[in-house]
């Protein structure tokens, strides 16, 4: 059939752990949805999501299975079945129906136990140690083994082809970014970054032509957090405070997050890249536990010292600077609604 492809996507604009999930999540309510894509990455990533009061944690699995949407892991992933196997049983356990609605596109590379005894090792980078840089280093070596070669009978392969272009009905896809722009692989801070395309770019690598892409939602948090080797946190009580209050602990690794203030330059930066229509900063309620509205501007430090100050220069500097922004939305934690 010759309908056009609409693809819509989330997309992390800091280092991660913005809330990517929960926005993926509330949007997966629209019953317009086909389809929930992940794109990039592995296990190294954790999202969040509150679904009817429960607290349920995915890694590589796509959040559409919690609302029962077919869901795909995209050729752009590397895939342990080792680690995928454990996640669909412990989300089974939580009363999720994942086998009939997970499929993995038989592209994906395989992430072996040798890489995961080798990311094991990482002490350079601070990684997730889940086997994702060894992975994508040997798929680019064109070493790498595919997911459509292992014939595993608990494993539901796909080609992604099918599911966006020759299906009988029209696809909209929502496609769940994991990481982040600080984190993607030619625009994050290298050597810190993970192996993949975080970016927008990587929706395009998985089979969905540039002009099929609709909305892109942006997400970041009030602050900024970063998890890895690098130092990152500033001194200052402040820091660990927001830590604290904030929850801000890694969910695949458990972690403590280091911690800054909010970098206007980045995430117009990455707001820029991206194309970001709407622009979501979570947590906010954070900042007003600690009653603190700092951010940085032309790479300095600026104090506005109270919320709608922060919140109305934050909202004027994107639309001044960002072409493709419509709605700057503050939000606040899961547990704080
Ligand atoms: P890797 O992706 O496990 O190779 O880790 C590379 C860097 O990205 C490390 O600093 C990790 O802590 C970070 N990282 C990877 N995935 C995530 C994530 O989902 N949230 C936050 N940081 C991540
Ligand atoms: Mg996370």
């Amino acid at each position: 059939m010759k309908t056009r492809l609409m693809a819509d996507a989330v997309i992390g604009l800091n280092f991660g752990d913005e809330g990517k999930g929960k926005i993926t999540h509330h949007l997966l309510q629209s019953s317009e949805y086909t389809h929930c894509i992940r794109f990039n990455g592995a296990h190294n990533a954790g999202h969040t999501i509150y679904h009817n009061g429960k607290k349920i944690v995915t890694h590589i699995i796509p959040s559409g299975v919690i609302r029962g949407i077919r869901s795909v892991i995209g050729p752009g992933c590397v895939v342990s079945p080792t680690l995928l196997k454990n996640e669909i049983q412990e989300l089974e356990t939580a009363g999720i129906d994942v086998k009939k609605h997970l499929f993995v596109d038989k592209r994906c590379h395989v992430i072996t136990s040798e890489h995961l005894d080798e990311d094991g090792r990482d002490t350079k980078i601070g990684t997730t140690r889940r086997g994702t840089g060894p992975a994508y280093r040997d798929k680019y070596d064109r070493k790498g083994l595919r997911v459509g070669e292992l014939n595993d009978s608990e494993i539901n392969v796909t080609d992604i082809y099918d599911e966006l272009h020759s299906s009988d009905f029209p696809v909209v896809a929502l496609f769940e970014g994991a990481q982040a722009f600080g984190l993607d692989i030619d625009w994050g801070d290298y050597p810190y970054v993970t192996s993949s395309t975080c970016n927008v770019g990587g929706v395009v690598n998985n089979g969905v032509p540039a002009q099929s892409v609709r909305t892109v939602y942006g997400v970041t948090k009030a602050y900024q957090t970063y998890v890895g080797a690098k130092k990152f946190q500033p001194d200052g009580e402040i820091f660990n405070k927001i830590r604290e209050v904030g929850m801000e602990y890694g969910a695949t690794t458990g972690r403590p997050r280091q911690v800054d203030f909010l970098d206007m330059d980045q995430l117009i930066k990455a707001s820029r890249i991206n194309g970001v229509r709407e622009l979501i900063i979570n947590k906010t309620d954070i900042l007003q536990q600690v009653n603190t509205w700092k951010l940085y501007r032309n790479k300095k430090l600026v104090d506005l010292q109270q919320e709608d100050r922060f919140t109305d220069f934050v909202r004027n500097e994107l639309l001044k600077n960002c072409p493709e922004i419509d709605t700057v939305v503050f939000s606040y934690s899961p547990n704080a609604i």
